[in-house]
């Protein structure tokens, strides 16, 4: 997938990465492109340039992490940049202390850029108000995970010549799912078309905003949300966000919505991905996620590359990718 020379722009017109909801495609088409130029990087003998060097990252992370935390890491040290990693866990927030206390004192230490996982919705947004650092959502709660959704479209554009007209169904807990969200604004905005599918119960109350951004449609069965799909996004099952008891069980989700190998052989050319970590034997059935057509550990390898590209478009500097 290419861009077209009338649809380049060369710089971000935000200075955050807060969400995909207000990024234009414009915008979207510069981060995948220079997320092509950052991954020839992963792959030469000495996998490092000099794009951030000065530049200082801190990472927050006040919820579980292992693709988001490792790949933020990764992509600074790959651009040279000096990286702090914060963890929830073992510091003064076990004593109280409040997430804009501990921005602004790791702030006053000089940073450039914070990257943040919270748990709850806007946390990202909150620490735009207190720290002048450029803000990165690493995923709040269960409103939008920007970086994941651009590593998955960077996936799927290495499958397919356009967006346009592209049938993507995301399955299983919408409700709970940041990934969700941001997916839904990134492939709308590139004009593709997104079937949410998943039990009623997993469907989230602002459900008519999502379909009234057109592009969207809603269905409770699997086999039609596999009808004429191209890829299908199965969600995690978010045990720890779950709060009442919303499935019968895990076994008869597997049997609804669960994707096995019997829909591969029925749709040969659907693509499956997962933002991971997977439930196997839930979200999907455990031969699906080591199948050649599961692009699972392609989303993880350009994780990275996106968020070389977020971390440099974002960083106010003018060097080229390669230094
Ligand atoms: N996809 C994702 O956000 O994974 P982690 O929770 O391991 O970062």
């Amino acid at each position: 997938m290419t861009q077209t020379p009338d649809t380049q722009i060369s710089e971000l017109s935000h200075k955050h990465l807060l969400g995909l909801v207000d990024y234009s495609d414009k915008e979207i088409e510069l981060i995948l492109a220079t997320a092509r130029q950052f991954r020839e990087v992963l792959y030469r003998p000495i996998r490092r340039v000099p794009t951030l060097r000065g530049t200082t990252v801190v990472n927050l992370f006040y919820e579980a992490s292992t693709r988001t935390r490792i790949s933020f890491e990764l992509a600074e040290k790959r651009l040279s940049a000096d990286t702090v990693n914060f963890s929830a866990s073992g510091s003064s927030v076990s004593k109280g202390e409040s997430l804009k206390d501990t921005a602004q004192n790791i702030e006053a230490m000089q940073l450039d850029m914070v990257v943040v996982r919270h748990k709850s919705p806007g946390a990202a947004h909150f620490l735009t108000q207190c720290v002048p650092s450029a803000v990165i959502n690493a995923g709040d709660g269960a409103h939008e995970h920007p970086t994941q959704a651009l590593l998955d479209l960077l996936t799927m554009s290495d499958k397919f010549e356009t967006f346009r007209g592209l049938n993507v169904s995301i399955i299983g807990d919408i409700m709970h799912s940041r990934v969700a969200r941001s997916n839904v604004y990134g492939l709308t905005t590139l004009g593709a078309n997104v079937t949410l599918c998943g039990p009623s119960t997993l469907m989230p109350v602002e459900l008519d905003r999502l379909v009234d951004r057109g592009g969207v449609r809603i269905t409770h069965s699997l086999d039609e949300a596999l009808e004429g799909c191209d890829v299908a996004m199965a969600l995690r099952i978010q045990l720890e966000r779950q709060g009442s008891n919303r499935l019968p069980s895990l076994r008869e989700y597997h049997e609804l919505f669960g994707i096995k190998m019997s829909h591969l052989e029925a749709h040969p050319d659907l693509l499956i991905m997962h933002p991971g970590p997977v439930n196997r034997g839930v979200e999907l059935e455990s031969k699906v996620v080591d199948h050649e057509r599961a692009l699972i550990l392609d989303q993880v390898t350009n994780g990275v590359a996106v968020r070389m590209a977020v971390l440099f478009l974002l960083s106010g500097t003018r060097a080229q990718p390669d230094g």
